[in-house]
């Protein structure tokens, strides 16, 4: 729920000493989780359209997942814009330049690098990407680094969306410790109750803290598996993505699905989604 109207006291301890900023709003971080494929990138990008087209901004956009496809699906270029993913900065700062990463926490002292080198602000939401390249084939430091970076954040963004990677690792890696919303996103078979059941346990074992944790029905989840979605998952269920060619086309040609027509059906039930549980 949206608390309009409380003020809510937001430390930024730059320009010597603690400048306390009153804004009308607090942050809600909404997580997107699912099996690879199930369309959860799709729908953090049409989700940020809802958000944009209601004025529910600042928004930042996060995209954890290595294969780097909210920036294309929201319409950004990170290169072109002169930004660097986190595991670029991590490889920068501690390889090139002779550092070593042996026996220091590297993510601790890189935050301020993210957020001036690696955040991309455009005109309706900034975006922030891990990425790919990171020379030990782990994400632990990047992830370690995202972590450290959300919580150090500067600007009181509206809504933070994080697009996670399939699979549950990063979960155990706890990209963020504290969220507000967790959608799992539900693919084309009953496999995707057992991926539910299974990330929800893991959340709470390593313990991530969120307030709701939802499921959806991903773009290919079977109409007939509806019914069953909140009975065997024990969580509340959203409703359905719909199946949109609209969508489907967009990616193919990397476009941005921020410029779907409204009239698109999935962008239609994105929006149904949503009003059940933000208001206005
Ligand atoms: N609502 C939709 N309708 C039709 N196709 C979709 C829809 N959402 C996603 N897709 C297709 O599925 C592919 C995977 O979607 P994506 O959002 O990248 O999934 P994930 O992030 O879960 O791996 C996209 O490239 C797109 O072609
Ligand atoms: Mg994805």
């Amino acid at each position: 729920m949206l608390q309009s109207g409380t003020l809510v006291a937001n430390w930024n301890n730059s320009n010597n000493g603690l400048i306390q900023e009153m804004s009308e709003f607090t942050m809600k971080t909404f997580v997107t989780m699912g099996r690879g494929g199930t369309g959860k990138t799709s729908f953090v990008a049409l989700m940020a359209k809802y958000l944009i087209e209601r004025e529910k901004t600042p928004l930042l956009l996060v995209d954890a997942d290595p294969d780097q496809n909210l920036a294309e699906m929201t319409g950004i270029d990170l290169q072109a814009a002169g930004k660097k993913t986190i595991a670029e900065l991590l490889s920068e700062t501690f390889i090139q330049r002779g550092g070593t990463t042996v026996g220091v926490a590297p993510s601790t002292r890189i935050e301020n690098t993210i957020w001036e080198q690696g955040l991309y602000e455009g005109k309706y939401f900034d975006l922030l990407s891990v990425g790919t390249k990171w020379i030990e084939g782990c994400y632990c430091l990047p992830d370690a680094a995202l972590k450290n970076a959300l919580g150090t954040i500067t600007r009181n963004y509206q809504f933070i969306l994080i697009d996670s990677p399939a699979g549950l690792e990063h979960l155990n890696r706890k990209i963020a410790s504290s969220v507000d919303t967790i959608f799992d996103v539900m693919g084309p078979s009953s496999k995707s109750f057992q991926h539910v059941k299974r990330a929800h346990r893991i959340i709470q074992e390593v313990g991530i803290t969120f307030d709701k944790f939802y499921v959806i029905g991903g773009y290919e989840f079977p109409d007939e598996l509806s019914q069953r979605a909140e009975t065997e998952t024990g969580l509340p269920y959203l409703g359905k993505i719909v199946n949109d060619d609209t969508v489907a086309r967009y990616v193919l040609a990397g476009r941005s699905l921020i410029d779907i027509p409204d009239t698109s059906p999935a962008y239609q039930s994105v929006t149904q989604i949503l009003e059940k549980i933000i208001d206005g």
